[in-house]
């Protein structure tokens, strides 16, 4: 074994077929594997024409400045007139495209529940971009967006793109500091915030946050826009505050949209790097729509005359820009947005909108799903969720454990689960099951879609032969890829063209960043960040794997697992574990170190188990390994400033340790 490939430890034999209404009718059928296969760039020049052209593109790939590739170079189209007007046109303008439900239960009077059609939308985002045009931006200019999950979120997102303005949402839950940085990078003009927003039962203020980043980044941003949505007092700045009701509604509902040019940039999203300061992520308009919209419509099999399609995503992450603000609305269908949290004002809040709004698509996160998880089946068993037909997850690993829980708790054992992968630099998903055509087995993300290409490698670019772990790679462009990190086209090499250089035979491997292993079927098992690997005594062992066997076993919620620094060892396995409600604690190290050692083997099982009551994770929901390191390592715990919520390091810090011995 050499040191890049990963030890394949787990086995997984649970297989669920496509049911087979679904796959008589699926929007994707086995023939396009071939179809891609054949002809990967005509594969994409079709799915392509799914989208409203002004000038059809007669090139499909430019790749003669790679890796700054373009796609579609030479044609026009408009993103805002693909999502919203051309569903008007059609004679669709009375479908509704946003179902928003606020946090706050609805009291009947719109302030925390709205219906938008797409007609209405085309006049609230007409709107919005005439006031834009009237604050000074131009096409190219960058806006800023602040904001809770309400409808203007989208409105802005989509109004910028209508004008050929570049948008950079921010997470609302980022602080001043963090939002400061990204307005300072790509020289944000306009800021578009809101008073607050409700979170967890009150208000939770985000005008605030703009104020103290407008001031340190000293005049550049010329103004804020404020939607009005807590009613909570705000501080004004006349030289640059303005209410979006006053800029917005007293607008014209026309707004012709321009054509631009497919490379034209859409949105920065910036994501944290391994050091310094975070990456803008440039995507542009032709091809990241286009493979927005032919995924959503293939991975979801989208009906969109009678799907209602819910993703619980931020806005503020890139999940919520591909499938919220646009390869749903590129679709036209009709989709939920809520403001809120899970269990906001109650438990089973989420199930209550899926049962009231009749939801057939819900696309969540494996961390939601352990939480509800661990909060036992009786709460969503209280309501009706036989509306739901796909079921997907996205963000990291799902583990078998609670990939088998939401199909059969949440899709009734009958609505197929997609395990998607994908991340903010490829735009759109990558690897995937079609619900149609896959036989979905938990924990796997299968097989690249049709039109991807995608490997597991070794060091040298090799690809590893079935049942061996290495580095997962993209090997040939696809049409939402990043264009560059926004300001630093060396960086953008660096970071991901690099590892696997050019050959004589090929073009440089796009590296992804995580390690992934090749089952014997040939199928794909991402294991994450390959700095998150851990080597014991030469073995390399990847934290997913023991992560799932620890949640495999019936006390555990939650767990994460790393390698932490040892005499005799190099690393040993460290296991942070939250247990289920009501669980019995007694003697639970022990046997789940046993069980640990029985589900992998010896060369897995922890040295030490930890029982925590909460995990350190960032604000889209991705443990902090680094974190755990220090306390494993008995360390002062680092940099905290990307954490969620602070003062969970305390409470793990405070926790008791066990020695599992031998
Ligand atoms: C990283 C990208 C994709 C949008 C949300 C996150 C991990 C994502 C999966 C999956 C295993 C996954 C990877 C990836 N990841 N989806 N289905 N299985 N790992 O976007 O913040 O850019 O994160 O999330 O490690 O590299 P992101």
């Amino acid at each position: 074994m050499t040191q890049s490939t990963l030890d394949n430890l787990s086995r997984e034999d649970r297989r669920f077929p496509p049911p087979d209404d679904l796959a008589a009718h699926a929007n994707v059928t086995a023939d396009a594997y071939d179809h891609a296969e054949k002809d990967r760039l005509g594969f994409w020049a079709e799915a392509a024409s799914r989208l409203t052209w002004a000038t059809e593109p007669k090139t499909v790939l430019d790749d003669s400045r790679a890796p700054f590739y373009r796609w579609f170079p030479d044609g026009e189209l408009n993103v805002s007139y693909n999502c919203i007007d051309r569903h008007v046109e059609a004679g669709n303008g009375d479908r509704v495209a946003i179902h928003w439900v606020g946090e706050p239960l609805d009291t009947g009077s719109n302030e925390h529940r709205r219906d938008l059609t797409y007609a209405q939308l085309k006049d609230e985002v007409s709107r919005a971009a005439n006031a834009l045009i009237s604050l000074g931006v131009q096409d190219g200019d960058r806006v800023a967006i602040y904001m809770p999950m309400i409808p203007e979120a989208v409105i802005a997102m989509q109004a910028c793109a209508r004008i050929g303005a570049v948008h950079t949402v921010v997470f609302g839950g980022f602080s001043a500091e963090a939002l400061a940085a990204r307005i300072e990078d790509c020289q944000a003009k306009v800021v578009i915030t809101s008073d607050g927003g409700y979170r967890r039962g009150a208000p939770a203020a985000l005008k605030p946050a703009v104020d103290e980043a407008v001031t340190k980044v000293g005049g550049a941003v010329e103004h804020v826009v404020v939607v009005r949505r807590t009613g909570q007092d705000v501080t004004w700045n006349d030289d640059v505050d303005v209410w979006w009701h006053d800029v917005v509604d007293s607008q014209s509902t026309e707004h012709e949209p321009q054509p631009f040019n497919a490379e034209h940039p859409l949105f920065v999203m910036y994501t944290s790097g391994t050091t310094g300061k975070p990456k803008g992520i440039l995507h542009t308009t032709g091809g990241y729509l286009t493979q927005a919209s032919w995924t959503h419509h293939a991975v979801f099999d989208l009906k969109p005359e009678t799907d209602v399609y819910w993703c619980t995503a931020d806005v503020g992450w890139i999940t919520g820009h591909s499938y919220i603000a646009y390869g749903p609305l590129a679709n036209g269908v009709s989709q939920v947005l809520y403001e809120g949290t899970p269990d906001s004002p109650e438990r089973g809040r989420w199930w209550k909108i899926i049962q009231d709004l009749k939801v057939t698509i819900f696309y969540t996160a494996p961390t939601a799903i352990r939480a509800c998880m661990k909060q036992g089946d009786a709460i969503p068993g209280g309501f009706d969720l036989t509306s739901l037909r796909i079921l997907g997850s996205v963000g990291e690993p799902i583990n078998p454990e609670a990939y088998v829980w939401y199909r059969r708790v949440i899709g009734g054992d009958r609505a197929p689960v997609v395990d998607t992968w994908w991340q903010t630099e490829t735009g759109a998903i990558m690897i995937s099951p079609l619900p149609g055509v896959t036989h979905g087995k938990p924990g796997s993300a299968m097989t690249p879609l049709p039109g991807i290409s995608a490997d597991v490698v070794d060091d040298k670019g090799e690809s590893v032969p079935n049942g061996s772990g290495g580095y997962l790679v993209v090997t040939e462009p696809w049409p939402s890829m990043l264009r560059t990190i926004w300001g630093d086209d060396d960086r953008y090499v660096d970071t991901y063209w690099s590892m696997f250089k050019a050959t004589e035979d090929r073009a440089a491997f796009y590296f992804a960043g995580d390690g992934a292993k090749k089952d014997e079927d040939g199928d794909l098992w991402v294991l994450g960040r390959v700095d998150d690997v851990m080597n014991v005594s030469g073995h390399r062992l990847s934290t997913t794997e023991i992560e799932s066997a620890l949640v495999s076993h019936p006390a555990v919620a939650e767990s994460a697992v790393v390698g932490a620094t040892d005499v005799d060892t190099g690393q040993a396995v460290v296991a942070f574990v939250i247990l289920k409600e009501g669980v019995d604690a007694e003697g639970i190290e022990r046997k789940l170190s046993d069980h640990v050692r029985s589900e992998i083997g010896p060369i897995a099982k922890p040295r030490e188990i930890m029982i925590v009551p909460e995990l350190p994770k960032t604000r889209s929901g991705k443990i902090m390994r680094r974190l755990l390191r220090d306390v494993a390592e008995k360390r002062d715990v680092g940099d905290t400033t990307t954490l969620a919520d602070a003062s969970i390091m305390q409470l793990i810090s405070a926790g008791q340790s066990t020695n599992t011995g031998d």
